[in-house]
């Protein structure tokens, strides 16, 4: 049983590391992180590194590393083909999720890109819990059609459901009743689903998607990006799991699904990607794809030495003092903001603490982007850079209508074991002072919007000078001070 989530019985994260390689972050002045936000055109994807103080952007990529892991890279077996690293991490993830087959890609999206091209037939629907960004894409690029099945729960900001991310079972079968098994190309689980504030998904729900599956005879693929924040949640929130062990819950999960896939630069905190399959057809057809499009098939683009981090930074995955430490941070940060009345998806989820912009920028339509505006504030107040997700990570409709987004969110991620508790602090301080200008926030425009995935290098511009108003307003209330 893993009893240390707060010390003193109180509201305070404990740290289960200590930090020993550090690098170094900058605070400029607010003239400063105003003019580094206009060159980046009010989007923080388009930040320089240099000019951010806290990166909450997210926690891809840019996880701690253990010791472990730097050891590990150390014996990485450079062979184009036939890599010793290869074997021994293939090895490790039959060991954690019991499936027969790996397949190693660059990153999550070259998985959706492989599986994609090999289920989406066009005209065909994709049931999913909720959409990812990326994968949507790859969906739609092949002629799919996404569709979502979530509770209607998961679009509550503030519940008390433990489960947010759960598939609703009615509207499953409904939806296998209204297109027939034959025009579904699969359904798939997003763990920790993470464009609804980081909710997990309860193994209950996940055992009752795969017995309709497996009796339909459709595939269930396994978005396991999300995953050790998942794992929490059923050990915290399912009262049966109180007791076992982490491996066995993700044991069970590799049961119920017919292909897992995963961004290594989330799950296993290194950089990479892989898809495993217990299914030799899929696995023969996903596989001629991998030397086209990423690498041989014992690199699939990753260098050996992430791939020796991963096999590492997995085996620390089933670990309740590692996982721990995102949901543990980011419901520290959410109950101090609802403390002070600020509006945050609740319960708090893994992944970040997502601010629900709607209700922040209560004053401005979601034609105005609330979420990519809000994301702006955040960073002029504090050089503190979040991510926009709301209407602008969606794409337009054909007719080139805007597609409103059912949550205006900006999420301030938690890399893995990387921030400390002074500076979530700085967090709530800052944005305790935004909400109370609020009013000053305005609106976005799109003066340069690419037409796929148009959040990441989309270039915008204010709606009138709020942002100058805003650093009028800091320097009156904090003077001279950063
Ligand atoms: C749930 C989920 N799926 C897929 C991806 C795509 O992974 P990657 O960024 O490695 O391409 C991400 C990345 O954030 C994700 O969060």
């Amino acid at each position: 049983m893993h009893n240390l989530k707060f010390f003193s019985g109180e509201n305070v994260p404990l740290e289960m590391h200590k930090v020993r390689m550090v690098q170094k972050i900058n605070l400029l002045p607010i003239e400063k992180r105003l003019q580094s936000i206009s060159e980046a055109g009010f989007n923080t994807f388009l930040l320089k590194n240099l000019d951010i103080f806290l990166d909450m952007l997210t926690d891809s990529g840019v996880n701690a590393m253990s010791e472990m892991q730097y050891a590990a890279m150390l014996q990485a077996d450079d062979s184009y083909a036939g890599s010793e690293t290869y074997y021994r991490l293939e090895k490790v993830l039959a060991d954690i999720f019991g499936m027969k087959y790996f397949l190693p890609a660059h990153q999550g999206r070259a998985c959706e890109h492989i599986f994609s091209q090999v289920m989406v037939k066009p005209g065909t629907h994709a049931l999913t819990n909720y959409h990812f960004t990326t994968t949507k894409a790859h969906i739609a690029r092949m002629g799919g059609i996404v569709e979502e099945i979530i509770l209607d729960e998961a679009f509550n900001i503030q519940s008390s459901h433990p489960f947010k991310g759960d598939i609703d079972i009615n509207k499953l079968n409904e939806a296998i009743k209204k297109h027939g098994k034959d025009k579904i190309c699969f359904v798939r689980i997003e763990a920790g689903t993470n464009l609804i504030g980081g909710q997990p998904v309860s193994m209950k729900n996940m055992r009752e998607v795969s017995r309709i599956c497996r009796k339909e005879n459709i595939k269930l693929i396994f978005d396991a990006s999300l995953l050790t924040d998942n794992l929490y949640f059923n050990k915290i929130r399912e009262p049966e799991f109180k007791d076992t062990d982490i491996k066995n819950i993700t044991r069970e999960i590799g049961s119920l699904m017919d292909m897992i896939y995963f961004s290594s630069r989330k799950l296993g905190a290194a950089r990479g990607g892989g898809i495993l399959t217990s299914d030799e057809d899929l696995f023969i057809k996903m596989r001629e794809l991998v030397p086209l499009f990423e690498g041989f098939l014992t690199y699939g683009g990753m260098s050996v030495r992430e791939m020796e981090a991963m096999a590492v930074g997995l085996q620390e995955s089933l670990d309740m003092d590692v996982i721990s430490q995102t949901p543990i941070f980011v419901e520290a940060l959410c109950n101090e903001l609802v403390e002070r009345g600020i509006p945050v998806v609740t319960p708090p989820g893994g992944l970040g603490c997502h601010l629900d912009a709607k209700q922040f920028c209560d004053h401005l339509p979601q034609t105005d982007y609330p979420s990519g505006a809000l994301a702006t504030a955040i960073f002029i107040a504090s050089g503190i850079r979040g991510m926009e997700r709301g209407t602008i990570s969606e794409a337009r409709n054909d007719d080139g209508s805007e597609h409103l987004a059912n949550m205006e969110l900006v999420r301030l991620a938690f890399p893995k074991r990387v921030f400390t508790l002074s500076q979530v602090k700085y967090v709530v301080d800052r944005v305790t002072w935004l909400y109370k200008h609020r009013s000053l926030i305005g609106g976005l425009e799109f003066v340069e919007e690419p037409k796929v995935l148009r959040f990441f290098l989309g270039r915008l511009k204010p709606k009138g000078d709020w942002p100058q108003n805003l650093v009028k307003q800091f320097r009156k209330d904090f003077g001279d001070s950063l």
